[in-house]
């Protein structure tokens, strides 16, 4: 879309009743998102970052509060206008399609004004971007966690989207596959909005330009990190290291300076 895709999200509250009882999750949540930027969201397991990437997909509502897609001017904007491409915690891939064919699927309404020489030769770049192309006839139960994860991606990417929500998207990618992936997403910044959910410090410092922080569930918002380091991002640099340590701040997981006492005493 011209102009880009942003999320705008205020106070949002989200319940759930499960059982006999009512379980607030979300408790006043706000963010944003500005068209073409890499934002980050971090907390703790179950503060409800899944519940809140739902939210933004329009796969369920808020009790309270707003979520909002918008274009460039803020103005409001259809789901159904834009491109939306959803990576799930679980590569969530269809068990008896090939990988070819999970991918292809991601191209959604964009299938329409290909042709089919075009619509293969989308699917075999997306496998190709994310080092699959020699598994396209493949059945999910044939591949590793990590390619099934790729393969997720390679589906969100497919369509080109306006907006690339991803949930814990490199989770279960070995060293290598992680960088380059981290790479590539490095490579959209800027082009592309994208709202992705981590647990790892090193990758949202790396890829994003805004960080928040969740707090346990009831979760609100407990700090908003701007990262203006230059891009591609020296992960051994002093700025990487002081922007790390802020996020492990708001984290409260920060490593406190140790004082030598007796428990340290080394005897020898
Ligand atoms: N459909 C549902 N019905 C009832 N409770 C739900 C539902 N979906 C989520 N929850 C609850 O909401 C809370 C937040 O879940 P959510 O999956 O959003 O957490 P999360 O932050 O993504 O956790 P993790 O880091 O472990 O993925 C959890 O306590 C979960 O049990
Ligand atoms: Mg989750």
């Amino acid at each position: 879309m011209a102009g880009g895709v942003g999320v705008m999200i205020r106070d949002v509250v989200k319940a759930f009743t499960a059982g006999a009882g009512r379980l607030l999750v979300l408790d006043g949540v706000s963010l944003s998102c500005r068209p073409g930027e890499f934002v980050s969201v971090l907390g703790p397991s179950g503060a409800g970052k899944t519940t809140l990437l739902r939210l933004i997909a329009g796969l369920d509502r808020p009790q309270g509060g707003e979520v909002a897609i918008v274009d460039g001017s803020r103005r409001r904007l259809d789901r159904t206008a834009i491109r939306l491409g959803m990576v799930f915690q679980e590569p969530r891939l269809l068990p008896w399609a090939s990988l070819f064919h999970n991918v292809r699927y991601g191209l959604q309404d964009r299938a329409k004004s290909m042709s089919r020489a075009e619509r293969e030769r989308a699917v075999q770049e997306a496998l190709e971007l994310l080092g699959l192309s020699g598994f396209s006839s493949y059945l999910p139960h044939q591949v590793s966690g990590g390619m099934a994860q790729r393969a997720a991606l390679a589906r969100a990417l497919v369509s080109d989207p306006d907006l690339l929500l991803l949930d814990e998207p490199l989770g279960s990618l070995d060293v290598k596959n992680r960088l380059a992936v981290q790479d590539l997403l490095d490579g959209m910044a800027g082009r592309r909005s994208c709202i992705m959910v981590t647990q790892s410090i090193d990758e949202a410092v790396y890829l994003s330009d805004r960080i928040y922080i969740l707090s346990e569930r009831p979760a609100s918002v407990v700090a908003e990190i701007e990262v203006s380091l230059p891009r591609p991002r020296d992960r051994l640099s002093a700025g990487f290291a002081r922007c790390q340590r802020r996020v492990l701040e708001a984290l409260g997981a920060a490593p406190r300076p140790r004082r030598p006492g007796p428990d340290l005493k080394v005897e020898g």
